[in-house]
């Protein structure tokens, strides 16, 4: 699968992806609002293989996808990911279920990471939006939604400039690098990317 966009190439994982995931991921700058403190080689590896794993479900439920930058028109460096995951029927129980894709099989939640020396370029904005507009489009989902440290306010920012409207703040809701973390909701409606 890839998604094209103005200035970015997204693609499936490959396994020899993980040096490249490894590297920004040991940033600190990208370790400031993860509970990890380091990432290791068996570590990434793991990380990586998870969305190889992904792209043999049938149907397809979860999509995460290399951010990359073209080279001569194809898709160059990696410098991050971005990832929708279709979440279980029973999130909407009562919709029935009517085939593979079910009536009630129409949310999903967004993710997405950069390698930190991209970070303040548009780049997570234009790779989510992308991933949004399949979401809504391919998948006909009826709500995205995602979670992210409140005081991360460039994951927040991300979401807000996609209209994504903020749902709810659970304080004190993770702990880790010895403090209390707050985390907010955001969710985004199929009418809502309409208009
Ligand atoms: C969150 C992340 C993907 C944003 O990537 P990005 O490409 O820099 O984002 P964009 O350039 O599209 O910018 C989005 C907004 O965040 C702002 N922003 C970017 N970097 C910022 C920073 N370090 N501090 C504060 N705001 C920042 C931008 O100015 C922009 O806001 P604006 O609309 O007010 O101008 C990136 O910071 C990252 O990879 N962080 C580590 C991993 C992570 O936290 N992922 C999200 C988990 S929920």
């Amino acid at each position: 699968m890839q998604l094209i966009t103005r200035r970015l190439i997204l693609r499936d994982f490959v396994p020899e992806d993980w040096p490249a995931v490894l590297a920004y991921q040991r940033d600190p700058r990208y370790l400031r609002f993860y509970p990890w403190t380091d990432r290791t080689e068996a570590e990434a590896q793991e990380f990586v293989g998870r969305f190889l794993a992904w792209q043999q479900e049938r149907p397809r439920r979860r999509f995460q996808l290399a951010i990359t930058l073209p080279q001569d028109g194809a898709a160059g460096p990696l410098i991050g990911n971005c990832g929708l995951r279709r979440k279980p029927p029973s999130n909407y129980p009562a919709a029935g279920v009517t085939g593979d894709i079910a009536e009630g099989d129409l949310a999903a939640d967004i993710g997405y990471e950069l390698n930190p020396d991209y970070w303040g370029q548009g780049y997570a904005t234009e790779a989510a939006r992308a991933m949004v507009n399949f979401g809504f489009r391919e998948l006909g989902l009826q709500r995205i939604d995602s979670w992210c440290i409140a005081d991360n306010t460039a994951s927040a920012r991300v979401l807000e400039r996609l209209g994504f409207r903020q749902e709810g703040r659970l304080r004190r809701n993770e702990y880790f690098k010895g403090r209390y973390w707050d985390t907010l909701l955001y969710g985004l409606l199929r009418e809502e990317w309409e208009t």
